[in-house]
């Protein structure tokens, strides 16, 4: 029997899967844990926290899976992207990372675009410098902690620390490479020019493999803890959202996905780099050897629903606990209740910024339009809504640059919930299709290992013969339309108040 460990290191937690050779899940476990902002805006967590749930979750999945270790061929990691390690030279980590939704940063980013100039961001890392990136995080380093600064011998993305505290290998992949703003995207290796321009040594950098290929062994130690083999592959996994992608099948042109995690995410499989001209949507390496993929980012999807739940919605939290039922649907309930539009309420989903389409860090949540009219399931209905216009912003930049659409593979919390699912098609205007597997990332993860334990001969070949499409959920015409017409306004709100947002943050100091 042959089976591979796919494990996701995320932002809320760490999940485990223990997959067989033919696609089941045999057993998943996940390790919740916190997340620290010691200052407004602020977003930082303990890789060695990671490490600890990783043990934690596989060693619980191989028991609960009841498999032998040596039926374990490899295992595969994916992780939170952007999100900066800092290592000494024992391999020690300096301080706790920095991460994807930190938006400290945006006086580097700054200072980057003035010292390097769009062009070449463009032409040598092809993105733009986003308070998210790893690359201004370093900076802010060297600004406010030149002594551990100064004791920098590597920066790692968390899944990679991970991985190295397993195998006692150094390393990276091109997919979680990329999104440091240090990674030549088009010709898939660091970009020592731009490194140069910054003065930032080539040295803080492992080597980078492709996403299938074999990156290190399990060590004695790391083997025993998890009852596993010793000297089990580990492959150089991806980042969370093309693990996402390849675990539901997004690798043909075509190819969209739309998921809703703790940030929202639009994927848009490319066979080629294509790089938006006013660089609005990212353009990053896939998973997939010889592939790219064009992305936007709300970064507060799932965030502003959980947000949602634990101020405005306490009774429907209480109810939930009572009853035994999931608060999220206990909303999306009460949502279904008033009609499409919320009578006029809208919610801006800004409350960590916004990446995808406003680049500001300075962008807040706001409710627009309300009226003594509404009550609690307008308010419910217009968080769901605004989330959704947010994702819809990116498919918009899509359309313009004519990326083909095939279909739109919902995942993540937006894919299980058949209300928001109908939303999104309805918001979206296109066919929205889940598929057979929820595990998202871990998946992708696993199946990557898969093909680097040589028990598929491609990615596209592991995806074809194990992701088939569970649904269907057609747009509603008359929904549509009255979402076009919402829509509409909400793309008006941001122009309005983008400079009271920023006058609101700079009183805040
Ligand atoms: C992508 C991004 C997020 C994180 C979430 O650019 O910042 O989707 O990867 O883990």
């Amino acid at each position: 029997m042959s089976n591979v460990i796919g494990c996701d290191i995320g932002t809320s937690g760490t999940k485990a899967i223990v997959v067989s050779e033919s696609g089941k899940i045999l057993s998943k476990v996940t390790i919740e844990y916190p997340m620290a902002t010691p200052h407004p805006g602020w977003a930082e967590q303990d890789p060695d926290m990671w490490v600890e749930a990783a043990f934690e979750a596989i060693a619980g999945a191989v028991r609960k899976a009841r498999v032998s270790g040596s039926d374990v061929k490899a295992l595969g990691f994916s992780g939170q992207m952007h999100s900066s390690v800092f290592l000494d030279k024992a391999g020690r980590v300096l301080r706790p990372a920095l991460l994807w939704c930190d938006t400290r940063t945006h006086a580097e980013c700054a200072e980057i675009t003035r010292k390097v100039g769009e062009a070449h961001l463009r032409q040598w890392v092809s993105n733009p410098a986003l308070e998210g990136f790893t690359l201004p995080k370093i900076l802010w380093v060297k600004k406010y902690e030149p002594k551990l600064y100064a004791k920098i011998a590597q920066v790692l993305m968390p899944k990679d620390y991970v991985r190295y505290k397993l195998t006692g290998v150094l390393g990276t992949e091109v997919s979680d490479a990329a999104g440091t703003l240090y990674f030549d995207v088009k010709k898939r290796r660091w970009s020592r020019e731009l490194l140069g321009k910054l003065g930032i040594s080539t040295l803080w950098f492992p080597q980078v493999v492709e996403s299938q290929a074999v990156c290190g062994h399990l060590t004695p130690a790391a083997a025993k803890a998890l009852g596993l083999k010793v000297g089990t592959p580990v492959v150089g996994g991806g980042a969370d959202n093309t693990c996402g992608a390849v675990g539901n099948g997004i690798i043909k042109t075509g190819d969209v996905m739309a998921s809703l995690g703790t940030s929202g995410v639009f994927f848009a499989h490319s066979d080629k780099v294509k790089v938006d001209p006013g660089l609005r949507v990212h353009s990053f390496c896939h998973s997939v050897p010889k592939k790219w993929y064009l992305m936007g980012v709300t970064l507060s999807a799932g965030m502003s629903l959980r947000w949602y739940r634990d101020t405005l919605g306490l009774s429907e939290k209480e109810l939930g606990r009572k009853s035994g039922k999931d608060p999220y649907n206990i909303l999306s309930a009460e949502a279904s209740r008033v009609p499409a539009g919320s009578e006029g309420l809208l919610f801006m989903p800004y409350l960590m910024g916004e990446r995808t389409p406003h680049k500001d860090a300075n962008a807040r949540g706001a409710f627009i339009g309300v009226s003594a009219r509404h009550g609690r399931a307008h308010f419910a209905r217009s968080v769901f809504e605004g989330i959704t216009f947010g994702m819809r912003d990116s498919l918009e930049i899509f359309r313009e640059l004519k990326v083909p659409i095939r279909r739109v593979v919902a995942t993540g919390g937006g894919a299980v919930n058949p209300f928001w699912r109908q939303m999104q098609a309805d918001i979206y205007g296109e066919e929205v299709v889940t598929v057979n597997s929820q595990e998202g990332p871990a998946y992708g993860a696993a199946i990557l290992s898969m093909v680097g334990a040589k028990l598929y001969p491609s990615v596209e070949a592991a995806c074809s013969k194990l992701i088939r499409v569970a649904s269907r959920t057609s747009p509603h015409a008359k929904q549509a339309k009255l979402y076009d017409s919402w829509y509409a306004e909400f793309r008006k709100l941001y122009p309005e108040l983008k400079n009271s947002f920023r006058t609101i943050q700079e009183k805040l100091g």
